[in-house]
């Protein structure tokens, strides 16, 4: 309870790779639940640059993306006066904070990560800061002591580290850093049009959130649907058709049965089934592309948005640095009487 009464809200952090104008894949595996999340929980949304550097990064590219992924997180619904949205590189903080956890974290741990595993057996020379990725994240998560953590099920890993990291760090130090849960939303992965792999951009399998409807349809159209559905007059299984599985994540929920029932009866064809979940998605995201729309042409307000939103989140985590700091013995200065 706060002086009013009130019951403490939760906590919450959660961060995006900024990789320019989000996805279906991003809205519906996260976007969609922390729109959701802004009321029950006090929630800060990061846009992770830091992170990105030690990707393929393009430095000419990094910035437009940044902003672009603003954008998006704005269009989507996150209101900045519900929660707290900045660049992560705005807070530098996590950096030190990162760097006091590298005390703790066990390298063994890392080794064991399966994003740090895929990366390094596809490059020749494995920068430090891959095998560090989760230090950082930790430290991004930890320096605002958030209790939950909304992550896709591909980051439980990352974030049991952050536990760990947590509880080391705890045991040597004292009690400093709640152990955070991790919020997986129902929805599992979102599977790209291919049919096949996660939705992302750099497979090309994906539908932008801020897409036109004429644009959105020329994607929708190239989608893989039941691949035993070979002819018109074919009976389809929507079990295994992810055109069905989008419908199921964006159309109205009371065509569904219609749509189901004539794929399996082949009533209707895939291509006329593509041409409903077009029109949803087109529909559903109109007032994104009007907020982004705003944006584009007011600049100057996504700016002021992100740097108040650093302002505020750099005053919670400056306190729990120099609380970190001087537990560790970062603090010369009390050695003079
Ligand atoms: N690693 C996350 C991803 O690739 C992004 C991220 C960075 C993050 N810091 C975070 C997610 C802190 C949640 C909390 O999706």
């Amino acid at each position: 309870m706060d002086q009013t009464g009130a019951k403490k809200k939760t906590r919450v952090l959660s961060g995006v790779q900024p990789s320019g104008e989000a996805h279906l894949g991003n809205y519906l595996g996260a976007f969609r639940q922390w729109v959701h999340m802004q009321d029950e929980y006090e929630c800060f949304f990061t846009i992770v640059d830091q992170h990105a550097i030690v990707g393929e990064s393009d430095p000419a590219e990094l910035p437009r993306l940044t902003f672009d992924m603003a954008v998006s997180l704005l269009a989507v619904g996150l209101d900045p006066e519900r929660c707290t949205i900045f660049v992560q590189s705005d807070v530098i903080e996590h950096m030190e904070l990162a760097w006091l956890f590298n005390a703790v974290a066990p390298i063994g741990d890392l080794e064991r990560m399966t994003q740090y595993k895929d990366k390094a057996a596809r490059l020749e020379s494995v920068p430090a800061g891959v095998l560090n990725y989760p230090v950082l994240q930790a430290a991004d998560i930890l320096i605002y002591r958030a209790g939950a953590v909304p992550v896709g099920e591909d980051q439980r890993q990352h974030l049991e580290l952050t536990r760990e990291i947590a509880r080391r760090w705890n045991a040597k130090y004292g009690e400093l850093f709640p152990e955070p849960e991790a919020i997986i939303p129902e929805v599992g992965r979102i599977i790209g049009l291919d049919g096949n792999a996660k939705m992302s951009k750099s497979l090309g399998n994906t539908i932008g959130i801020l897409d036109e409807p004429d644009r959105i349809w020329e994607r929708v159209r190239t989608a893989v649907t039941d691949p035993q559905r070979i002819r018109r007059d074919d009976p389809g299984r929507p079990e295994v058709c992810n055109v069905f599985t989008l419908h199921q994540l964006v159309t109205d929920a009371g065509l569904i049965p219609d749509i189901e029932q004539q794929c399996r009866t082949a009533g209707r064809g895939c291509v006329d089934c593509k041409r409903i979940l077009a029109d949803s998605i087109a529909d559903a995201f109109q007032p994104f592309r009007e907020r982004a729309a705003h944006y584009r042409a007011n600049p100057g307000e996504v700016r002021d948005i992100l740097e108040r939103g650093a302002d505020h989140a750099r005053s919670i985590a400056a306190g729990t640095l120099a609380e970190a700091r001087r537990r560790m013995g970062i603090d010369w200065r009390s050695a003079i009487p």
